[in-house]
């Protein structure tokens, strides 16, 4: 296996789930109502970002994902903060200084208060809110960057916060609740959303969330033409067997999971980054062992991942991919696993530019909590201590194993 000399090799975060000590979004208030498990100091990262960038130098990356928090740069609507911006320019510089480049996303799940109040994304006025945040950081941190990503994920924030509804703003109610509505004598709460409603407010989201990106783009490219904007899809890598009703299945999966996305926005996206994390393979019974998440392990599935988004023809880099695994029993394996697939992508000619490993560190695993451990770097919650697990270790091998060296031969 060898991969290309500028390859990109690191790990991933999101400011809301290492950081700490960040209050004034939908994720802290929803803590304080006791709905999702508070968050707190995290892993106290927004302190400790230097350290924590020796660590990942330590391990050989020369690359490294994070994002910016929208409510600690714009905390109160319009009004930016620049001390927030000078602490994200240290937070690259520092980077820089390590050998590793930054990726940069703009937004990663979580809301500012003051936008969550007006609606979030369920508001008309959201695309052109995103677009003047994004604006504005490019304005000021666009020097600094070759690439920026304006969003994470956006279906599954979509899905989770509407159709699940067990994450903020959690729009689908449960039947618990009509129960509820309905013996307070229709006064205890707000009224509970039927499903078909929660739907049609979770496809205008969605509507809203394209438009969001696409304003995004335009506005990016106004300040700064060369930046290589790029957005962040989960794609679930269906696939089937040879038959034809399983294949029908995968196809349809694909195209609401994926595609139905993609192609309202592929023509501003420069490069696109994957997040891989479920292969689902339709007639086929084999079973899998199953990561602390609950998730079938299929590491390999990121190269049926990786020709699914090859379909837009524009470079890719996997934005995260990993497993929750306490005892790092199978870490290890899911990486080499994984890069395999990667490989073999490449050599059917898929552009693939980097890989980041979610996650660096342990973190807040959203509505999870603090339980699930996908770090390279195990984080003592009570010390704040750092430990590299010895997977962190082998991803370190591998990557000097697989990078190519200046005359063209595998480096070692
Ligand atoms: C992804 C999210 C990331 C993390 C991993 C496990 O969907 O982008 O923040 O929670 O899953």
């Amino acid at each position: 296996m060898k991969f290309p000399k500028d390859f990109y090799w690191g790990a991933a975060t999101a400011s809301y789930q290492v950081e700490g000590g960040i209050e004034n979004c939908d994720w802290a208030k929803a803590a304080r109502e006791g709905r999702v498990p508070a968050c707190g100091r995290a892993c106290d990262h927004y302190h400790r970002y230097e350290a924590d960038f020796d660590l990942a130098q330590q391990l050989g990356h020369n690359a490294h994902r994070f994002s910016i928090e929208w409510a600690r740069i714009e905390p109160v609507e319009g009004q930016f903060d620049t001390a927030a911006i000078e602490h994200y320019r240290a937070v690259i510089r520092a980077l820089k200084e390590r050998g590793l480049t930054p990726f940069v996303t703009l937004w990663h799940f979580t809301l500012p208060q003051w936008f969550a109040d007006k609606g979030g994304f369920e508001s008309k006025q959201a695309p052109e809110l995103f677009a003047r945040y994004a604006r504005y950081v490019v304005e000021q941190l666009g020097d600094e960057l070759a690439g920026i990503t304006t969003m994470n994920e956006p279906i599954v924030f979509a899905g989770l916060g509407w159709l699940k509804g067990n994450w903020p703003p959690f729009k689908m109610q449960k039947l618990a609740d009509w129960q509820e509505y309905t013996n307070s004598g229709k006064r205890s709460q707000s009224r509970p959303q039927q499903s078909w409603w929660a739907y049609g407010t979770y496809r205008r989201v969605v509507r809203h969330l394209v438009m969001a990106h696409n304003q995004a783009y335009d506005a990016i490219k106004l300040v700064a033409p060369d930046l290589s904007v790029s957005i962040v899809k989960h794609v679930v890598a269906y696939d089937a067997t040879s038959n034809p009703w399983q294949r029908c299945k995968a196809w349809f999966a694909t195209n609401f999971q994926t595609h139905s996305f993609m192609r309202k926005v592929a023509d501003r996206c420069d490069e696109i980054g994957l997040n891989f994390y479920h292969y689902v393979k339709f007639g086929d019974r084999g079973e899998h062992p199953k990561s602390d998440m609950g998730w079938e392990m299929i590491p390999g599935g990121i190269y049926r991942a990786l020709h699914i988004l090859h379909h837009y023809q524009k470079p890719i880099f996997v934005s995260e991919c990993g497993v929750a695994d306490d005892d790092d029993s199978h870490r290890a394996w899911y990486i080499e696993e994984q890069l395999t697939g990667m490989q073999q992508a490449m050599a059917d000619g898929v552009d693939v530019r980097g890989h980041m490993y979610w996650s660096l560190m342990d973190n807040y695993e959203w509505a999870l909590g603090f339980e699930k451990k996908f770090g390279l770097i195990e984080i003592n919650y009570d010390t704040l201590e750092r430990k590299i697990r010895p997977s962190a270790w082998r991803y370190k091998e591998l990557i000097e194993q697989y990078s190519v060296a200046d005359n063209g031969s595998a480096a070692s």
